[in-house]
């Protein structure tokens, strides 16, 4: 036999029994994209390195350390730096909307999408080389309100998805006003303490000293001590930030301020948030992150464009449903249609019939014996079989009911009413199409 290919590190085959999951948090965030008034964008799957190096920066590490990049089979060395998949889709968005002029439109814009996102990282769990996201931008609004409204829309997310316990962590960075006098502070402070810092941090140290506080081995202590952007905001930032609490303080929105909270891409400005349950905050990677970017629009070579967004990882949303052992809703009511000999074009018929009012239907497509259908409709699942036989020269079928073992027989024309006459579930699955 021939030696088996395995599916590359750090992606994972979302076999059948997996899927339900996701359907159910792709469907909840789909809803809430339409209930926020949200438009669907797409953006290509590459882009140029370029785009990532200056939009999240050449220091952060999905630039710097996990860059997934591709090239044609007959690319230059040249031409094959220059894409990457991308690792985060707020660059692509911001790039579409300059390209596109979209400026001109009545916004402000409030864009969506749902999809893959590629960062060549070591994968262990809830951390893969390829993971989808559900992101959400707005640009054009410059206000603290929108930075509430999309931390309360990410916090319902979770809260309708049913997990419970999702909290937001907060902070504020600042904006080129009042940061550059922040990071001089940390350098100040933390060059103070080299000999404590890893080499990864004395190199952060360098290039984007606000990452040295997001740098997990850091002491405890020397955290503690760290100078904390809240007391280093100008007064404009710090109206924001103070306006954008006291907004979630009024809806409710369940949130600390972390002053650690830094985020791992340049792009941002004033308001970051990340999404964590609530006691796990030290083991569990956040399950989803945003901010506000209002200088990058510019910094891609558009018009000034204040933006806020957020991406979701569903991938560590279903893996903390999962761990919280979230019921989903039972998968919609199966109904096999089987017969005798080779009378699938009954079936068939009979099948289109069922779908045609809204029944899911898996006909029998063998000459097996009647026995093994029913057999292996029951095993794969299904919840009735309407049986075809010499009852329908008289136009009638026999249903059977594969929980029960019951049957009868049921007049062609009334198979449907008599199917979803007698489940709940039938119901609640055609109520839910
Ligand atoms: P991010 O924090 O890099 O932000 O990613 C957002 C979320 O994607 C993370 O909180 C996590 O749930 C998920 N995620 C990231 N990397 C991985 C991975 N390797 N495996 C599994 N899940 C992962 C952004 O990407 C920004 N674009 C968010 C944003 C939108 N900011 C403004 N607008």
């Amino acid at each position: 036999m021939a030696k088996t290919i395995g599916a590359p590190r750090g992606t994972r085959d979302l076999l059948p029994e997996a899927t339900p999951a996701w359907d159910r948090v792709e469907a909840v965030a789909r809803d809430l994209s339409r209930r926020y008034a949200f438009d669907r964008i797409e953006i290509p799957l590459f882009e140029r390195v370029e785009l990532f190096a200056r939009g999240l920066g050449e220091s952060s590490d999905a630039v710097e350390k996990e860059m997934f990049r591709v090239g044609g089979a007959r690319g230059s060395e040249e031409e094959r730096a220059e894409w990457a998949l991308r690792p985060e889709p707020t660059a692509g968005i911001v790039r579409a909307f300059i390209e596109h002029g979209m400026h001109v439109r009545p916004g402000p814009l409030r864009l969506t999408m749902i999809g893959p996102m590629f960062r060549y990282d070591r994968p262990q769990a809830g951390r893969y080389r390829q993971f989808t996201q559900w992101d959400v931008e707005v640009l054009g609004d410059a206000g603290p309100a929108v930075d509430a409204e999309l931390i309360e829309l990410a916090m319902r997310f979770y809260r309708d998805v049913g997990l419970s316990d999702a909290v937001a962590r907060v902070n504020s960075i600042g904006d080129a006003a009042c940061r550059p006098a922040y990071r001089q502070a940390l350098v100040d402070y933390f060059t103070g303490h080299v000999e404590r810092l890893t080499d990864d941090s004395r190199r952060r140290l360098e290039v984007n000293p606000l990452r040295v506080l997001d740098d997990k081995a850091l002491p405890e202590d020397l955290a503690d001590g760290a100078p904390r952007a809240s007391d280093h905001l100008c007064a404009d930032c710090r109206a924001h930030f103070r306006t954008v609490l006291d907004l979630l303080d009024g809806l409710g929105v369940r949130h600390v301020v972390d002053h650690r909270l830094v985020r791992g891409l340049d792009y941002y400005t004033r308001t970051a948030f990340e999404f964590v349950i609530a006691g796990r905050e030290g083991q569990q990677q956040a399950l989803g992150g945003g901010g506000r970017y209002d200088g990058l629009a510019e910094l891609l070579g558009g018009r000034s464009t204040p933006g806020i967004g957020f991406g979701i990882g569903l991938d560590r949303t279903v893996l903390a449903m999962e761990e919280q052992g979230i019921a989903l809703p039972p998968p919609p009511a199966v109904v096999a249609v089987v017969g005798t000999g080779d009378d699938h074009a009954d079936r068939l018929r009979v099948a289109a019939t069922l779908r045609d009012a809204g029944l899911a239907v898996r006909p029998d497509g063998t000459s097996r014996k009647l026995g093994k259908q029913l057999e292996s409709a029951a095993k794969a699942g299904a919840r009735w079989a309407a049986i075809i036989g010499e009852e329908l020269a008289a136009g009638e079928v026999i249903l059977r009911d594969l929980e029960t073992g019951e049957q009868r027989p049921v007049a062609a024309d009334q198979l449907v009413e008599a199917i979803t006459g007698r489940s709940a579930s039938v119901d609640d699955a055609m109520r839910s199409r």
